[in-house]
């Protein structure tokens, strides 16, 4: 169901798959007391930044949110400067919507439009496509189905307004991951919610971006992890519980928590798993 009205303060404006909704209270209990700056390199829907965002108070000078997505990178700068003319957009998206719409937008020519069309263009998409799902072919075609909502909310002016205003001050930038490492300093926290490891060969879903996120990533992000918090960086990172991931992690480097979330993974229609995630702390030793 698409989440529409219902939405509270500190609720993202986007559905993401992956997003951290029912994590965020796990997350916030290994949060330190205080910290610097705030960097999310994965910031997805950003779950556990307008959680944080609600509690604290903007504008902020020490947010850093990133992501490999263009698009939404450039969603997010237009909901943050630019907020009405997307409600705009919005409020004429809902008045035509049906399922030929929906086929002749995702069609669209996106990339060259502006800040403020392309956010009305993902948000649209997200309130309709199939299961909220955000996914791209090899060529950066979005290529999820009609979603089969009955009146789903496409425009939600007042949180859109609300997650606006959450986002005065905040950095946002289109980069990988990896770029924390040329700015997070001592004492800040950094939050890596990455393209989970897949569950299965056909489980995979790494289509959030063009390139994917594969098992070299995984450890490339590992590393970074390691370095980060080797100079005195708070890491919390999130991902699924399987051998995979508990073999990436090491308890000599890090500290594993259970999440019981049991999120149900879909791959096949009829296959569908339950797994745990895992809150992942970097060690803060330098590694030998
Ligand atoms: C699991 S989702 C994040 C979910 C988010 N925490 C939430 O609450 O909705 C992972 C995100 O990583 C982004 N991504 C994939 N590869 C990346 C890379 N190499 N560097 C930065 N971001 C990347 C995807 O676009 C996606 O938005």
């Amino acid at each position: 169901m698409v989440r529409g009205s219902s939405m509270k303060p500190g609720d993202p404006f986007l559905k993401w798959a992956g997003g951290k909704r029912k994590v965020v209270p796990h997350l916030r209990a290994h949060l330190p007391a205080r910290f610097g700056c705030y960097h999310e390199p994965f910031v997805g829907g950003g779950a556990l930044f307008f959680q944080l965002a609600a509690l604290l108070k903007p504008p902020f000078t020490g947010v850093v949110l990133g992501d490999g997505n263009e698009r939404l990178v450039r969603c997010y700068r237009a909901v943050r400067d630019n907020v009405e003319q997307v409600i705009r957009i919005l409020e004429l998206y809902t008045v035509s919507h049906c399922e030929e719409f929906f086929y002749a937008l995702r069609a669209m020519d996106i990339d060259g439009a502006g800040d403020h069309e392309v956010a009305a263009w993902l948000i649209y998409l997200n309130r309709t496509a199939f299961n909220g799902l955000y996914r791209v072919n090899s060529r950066g075609g979005f290529n999820v189905p009609f979603g089969k909502y009955v009146n789903p909310t496409i425009c939600n002016a007042d949180h859109l307004r609300a997650c606006a205003a959450l986002l005065q001050g905040v950095q946002i930038e289109h980069e990988g991951f990896e770029a924390v490492l040329g700015r997070a300093q001592p004492g800040d926290l950094v939050y890596f919610d990455p393209p989970y490891v897949p569950l299965s060969k056909t489980a995979s879903f790494t289509g959030y971006t063009r390139g994917g996120f594969g098992p070299a990533q995984q450890e490339q992000l590992r590393d970074v992890a390691l370095e980060l918090a080797g100079r005195g960086v708070c890491v919390l990172l999130s991902n699924h519980d399987t051998p995979e991931v508990r073999e990436l992690y090491p308890a000599k480097q890090f500290q594993l928590r259970v999440v019981p979330v049991a999120r149900a993974i879909n791959s096949k229609g009829t296959k569908r798993g339950k797994v745990d995630e895992l809150v992942i702390v970097a060690r803060g030793a330098p590694r030998s």
